[in-house]
């Protein structure tokens, strides 16, 4: 197998599909998944991808990714988001995509929490990021090696030269002049959470071991509507989308309580209506439903398809019967620090674009349905940059291909223990001493004999507990309990 590429990407979303297919075809690219290439969060993103409807609109989806990341967003990667929206997304139309449209053959746009008008396309009803994943799949000119799991990235006197894999029970090295992480966020180290089981945060803590920075680690943000219960690993997401078309939040007394909280209900942002929903249950004691009377069958089985279906083949019957709802960990605005162009500043030729990377374009909560917007417009950005210094003269550094120990015996268990331990101490809501409680048995287990891709987690969860311990007041999706001071 060929093992040395000009470019090598990490990741099989939106991110990096969409990076892959803005480089030239000239190029030896070669694209590593995880594990089958739709086990990503692109693929099962429901609600749509927000985009400004014409110029008017720019400043007004400006203001309100701004308002809802709570003052904490990057201005300038905001307006590189909003005002380069249109383009991208005009981009994968004329690719050949498929947005759903009315009988007219006019986009349909529809509303999510914090956006004030409807600027949200969707396709396939409720299916948006499975048919973009799909449709960015079949275009790919470039290899992907599936099953692959990066271990570590070759590093030597701030130069990146490739990455360490671990692919069909060997570990060896893939060479590259440039390196694109498009890994995804940081799930898996959450007891509840949407995302894909693949996304467990190795890259970004491959980047702490190397002393790579992450920025914003405390603001992890919580969807407000998962469904919960049943063993799988990730939640089945009940997208914003349906509140923006008129699902309520009641408790078991049909109150609508998220009124009590905020005077945009169901439609404040989404770090709000979670915490409601979260205080509201540990106050009452009362268990909290999506309630779905707003929908005729007939219109829900044909605009929220996959809802239906996956609700359905739980045993509910919606949308007549209401569903119990609980947040769950959906979304890490912090992440890999990067420049506009995905640059990574302290290592030279590694980038890091999507949910993976952080420009601070989201703040401290990030906007409903602008993730998938980032991927593509971002994704562009490092491709027209890896293109401009692609061709610059590259010396090759070898590396040994060293065995490492990946997994040991306890982790697993000891994995579970993390998850529960980040859902209650570094989640929703804060506490100074919890958090301490959390950093020291993290601490602890980093101690003990484990395998790397445990340490991994470990590293990431404790950058996140260290920085939800250094931002005293809460902000945005980081709610910390304030210390009474006497
Ligand atoms: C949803 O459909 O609610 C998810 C949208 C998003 O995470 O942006």
């Amino acid at each position: 197998m060929k093992t040395s590429y000009d470019v090598l990407i990490v990741g099989t979303g939106i991110a990096g599909l969409s990076a892959a297919l803005a480089l030239p075809k000239s190029l030896s690219v070669l694209i590593v998944s995880k594990d089958y290439a739709w086990e990503c969060n692109t693929f099962y993103a429901q609600g749509g991808v927000a985009v400004a409807k014409d110029d008017n609109d720019i400043p007004v989806h400006i203001n309100d990714t701004l308002d809802a990341g709570a003052g904490h967003c990057n201005l300038e990667a905001v307006k590189v988001l909003c005002s380069e929206g249109p383009l991208a997304i005009q981009r994968l139309i004329n690719m050949g995509f498929n947005f759903d449209k009315d009988e007219h053959g006019n986009l349909l746009y529809t509303k999510e929490a914090a956006h004030s008008t409807n600027r949200i396309l969707h396709a396939g009803g409720d299916a948006t990021g499975r048919y973009i994943h799909l449709f960015l799949m079949q275009q790919l000119p470039f290899p992907i090696l599936y099953n692959t799991q990066v271990t570590d990235l070759l590093i030597d006197e701030g130069i990146c030269y490739g990455a360490r894999v671990f692919h069909n029970d060997k570990i060896f090295n893939l060479y590259a002049k440039k390196v694109i992480i498009a890994s995804g966020g940081v799930g898996s180290l959450y007891e509840y959470h949407t995302n894909a089981r693949t996304i467990s945060a190795d890259m970004q803590g491959i980047c702490l071991s190397h002393g790579i920075p992450l920025a914003d680690m405390e603001m992890m943000q919580f969807h407000p509507t998962a469904f919960v219960l049943g063993n799988s690993v990730r939640k089945q997401l009940l997208s914003e989308s349906l509140r923006g078309e008129g699902a309520m939040v009641v408790d078991e007394d049909g109150k609508r309580f998220v009124f009590d909280y905020d005077s945009r209900g169901e439609l404040a942002p989404r770090d709000v209506v979670s915490r409601a929903i979260f205080k509201h249950k540990q106050q009452t004691n009362k268990e909290v439903y999506l309630d779905l009377s707003a929908f005729s069958k007939e219109h829900f089985k044909q605009r929220f398809p996959s809802i239906y279906f996956n609700m359905t083949n739980i045993g509910y019957n919606v949308p007549e019967q209401k569903i119990p709802i609980s947040p769950a960990f959906h979304y890490s605005m912090g992440g890999i620090k990067t420049d506009l162009h995905g640059r990574v500043h302290t290592i030279k030729n590694i980038y890091a674009v999507g949910e993976c990377a952080h420009t601070g374009v989201h703040g401290a909560n990030r906007l409903a349905s602008n993730s998938l917007l980032e991927g593509l417009v971002f994704s562009a950005r490092v491709a027209e940059e890896i293109t401009k210094s692609i061709f610059e003269p590259h010396v090759q550094n070898l590396f040994p291909e060293t065995e490492e120990v990946l997994i040991r015996e306890n982790d697993k268990t000891l994995k579970n223990e993390l998850r529960h331990l980040m859902w209650n101490y570094a989640g929703i809501i804060r506490e100074k001493q919890t958090l301490q409680t959390a950093f020291n048995r993290v601490k602890e287990i980093l101690g003990l004999p484990i395998g790397k891709l445990l340490r991994l987690r470990l590293l990431v969860s404790q950058e996140i507990i260290t920085s939800a311990l250094k931002r005293k007041t809460s902000l945005g999706a980081h709610y910390i309990k304030e210390e009474v001071t006497l």
